[in-house]
């Protein structure tokens, strides 16, 4: 008989539904949120177009309880998530929004601006726009752009869409979800949060731990589990690369992780905040990872990624790395024993390869405030503005005297080797001279020397040279 900590309880059509993954041959912990949906013979809306969080078709919104006691309302990939992830929420498709005689105003709005051809997007887009509606009244084109970016339309053009945008979200924010908000948080009040979900199979174990220590415990008895934060990396290990995942420890609902805590002179961020809120937190203290974030994927992706787990993979373009090095960040690393600060720079060793221990988890990331003489800049190159991982990235940070003599200059680079690299031949050329565009342009030269890059789908190994060699002329126009 199964333990009651293997059911996984969630919101599907304002019932619970519970899945007892111990007893159950239809669906595995890495069953996707899409194929869950897929099966079932109400919840066909939903689309599989890439299962890999690039086309939007599968996108389905989700509530949770906020620390106000609201719901809060967001858009993620349902390809993208596994299903045990679901537990203690509210997911929402596009059928239970409007039936075809009453329409949500979202719907209402898309059919009145003609904003659907062949439809294979529509549910998708429906759903971001959904999650707009709940979030900003009046939203302006460019907050309009940023629900979109993750939604891919191939045939009617955006232009419809953005007008149907416009249109549903002049309303309030009202509508029969608002009504029935107080009778969803009790029903989701009433799912267990405490004690650890344990799904253990003959093949497969996934663990969802409410505490870090239990986690902590957890990963010093399956040191091999695979810590999943967001799943945005996580989930294309079995979406793409069809690969079987033995353990998984879902980190994703401790709160300990979810912290900021703004101490004397740096503010740590949880490793399990996702990337979204902290784009919008940190807009005044860290512009310059706020705006690197506005670039970082779509909404969806952002709402579900975290900071831990961009460093985690320490791939050599993960955005966030060369402008939290330049921040000079360091990484806290705990385990039941004890807990460790190393600076970022040190943390990454090799290509997706850290210092972390078997038995750590990354529990935050500490970022130093910076003084008004630092200049801190960040840049990416992608081949789309939006939802493209980088061809080259950098984060800059830049001191100098009143004579404009660089006293100090930091050049870190993504994409131009196995890990964020500096150009410290460049930096050595550069400190005690005039940040002058004559002393920018003998530099630019030495990145050359600096780097040896690979050659990929992206870009050419000198295509990245030049690329890196030109952010430097522009980090200069930029500061000038
Ligand atoms: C469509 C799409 C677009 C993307 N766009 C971008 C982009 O523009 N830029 C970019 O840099 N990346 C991008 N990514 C990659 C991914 O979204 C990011 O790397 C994201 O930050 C990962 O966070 P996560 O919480 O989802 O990580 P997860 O998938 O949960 O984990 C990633 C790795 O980190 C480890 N990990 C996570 N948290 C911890 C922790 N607290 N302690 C120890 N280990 C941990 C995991 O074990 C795993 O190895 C994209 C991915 C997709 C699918
Ligand atoms: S199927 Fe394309 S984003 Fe999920
Ligand atoms: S309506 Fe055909 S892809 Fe958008």
């Amino acid at each position: 008989m199964a333990s009651n900590n293997s059911i996984v309880s969630f919101i599907l059509d304002g019932k619970i539904v519970n899945i007892d993954f111990n007893n159950n041959n239809k669906y595995t912990p890495i069953t996707t949120v899409l194929e869950y949906l897929r099966s079932l013979p109400k919840h066909k809306g939903v689309k599989e177009g890439c299962a890999e969080g690039d086309c939007g078709a599968c996108t389905v919104a989700i509530a949770q309880i906020n620390n106000y006691n609201q719901l809060t309302y967001k858009a993620f990939n349902s390809c993208m998530i596994f299903l045990p992830q679901l537990h203690g929420k509210q997911l929402i498709t596009v059928e239970n929004l409007g039936t075809s005689n009453v329409l949500h105003p979202v719907q209402k709005a898309m059919v009145t601006n003609d904003a659907s051809q062949c439809g294979f997007c529509t549910s998708g887009v429906v759903m971001s726009l959904f999650a707009l509606y709940k979030n900003i009244n009046n939203p302006n084109k460019k907050e309009i752009d940023d629900a979109l970016a993750g939604n891919l339309c191939r045939c009617t053009g955006y232009r419809p869409i953005i007008d149907a945008a416009t249109q549903a979200c002049a309303y309030d924010g009202i509508d029969k979800f608002t009504k029935n908000e107080a009778e969803i948080i009790s029903l989701l009040k009433s799912i267990n949060k405490f004690s650890t979900i344990a799904i253990e199979n003959d093949t497969q174990k996934y663990y969802i731990p409410f505490t870090l220590y239990e986690a902590l415990k957890l990963k010093e008895k399956h040191e091999d589990a695979i810590i999943l934060n967001g799943g945005t990396d996580v989930a294309l290990r079995v979406t793409k690369k069809h690969e079987f995942i033995a353990e998984i420890i879902d980190i994703s609902e401790i709160n300990e992780l979810k912290q900021i805590k703004v101490n004397d002179n740096s503010i740590e961020i949880g490793a399990g905040i996702s990337l979204e809120e902290i784009k919008i937190t940190f807009e005044n203290n860290f512009p310059q990872l706020s705006s690197l974030l506005s670039v970082f994927g779509s909404k969806q992706i952002r709402n579900k990624g975290t900071l831990g787990g961009n460093i985690g993979s320490a791939s050599p373009i993960g955005d966030t790395i060369p402008i939290l090095m330049a921040y000079d960040a360091s990484v806290i690393l705990v385990s039941t024993k004890n807990e460790r600060k190393i600076p970022l720079r040190d943390f990454i060793t090799a290509y997706h390869k850290t210092e972390m221990e078997k038995n750590e988890l990354i529990k935050s990331v500490d970022i130093p405030k910076i003084d008004k003489d630092t200049i801190i800049k960040s840049y990416k190159i992608s081949k789309r503005k939006t939802l493209d991982i980088s061809t080259v990235s950098a984060g800059f940070r830049l001191n100098l005297d009143e004579n404009l003599i660089i006293k100090d200059i930091k050049l870190f680079y993504g994409g131009m080797a196995a890990t964020t690299k500096r150009a410290e031949k460049t930096e050595s050329f550069l400190i005690g001279k005039k940040w002058e565009r004559k002393t920018v342009e003998q530099a630019m030269p030495i990145i050359f020397e600096d780097f040896n890059p690979l050659s990929d789908a992206r870009s050419s190994d000198e295509g990245r040279k030049i690329m890196a060699r030109n952010l430097l002329l522009k980090f200069y126009l930029d500061t000038n």
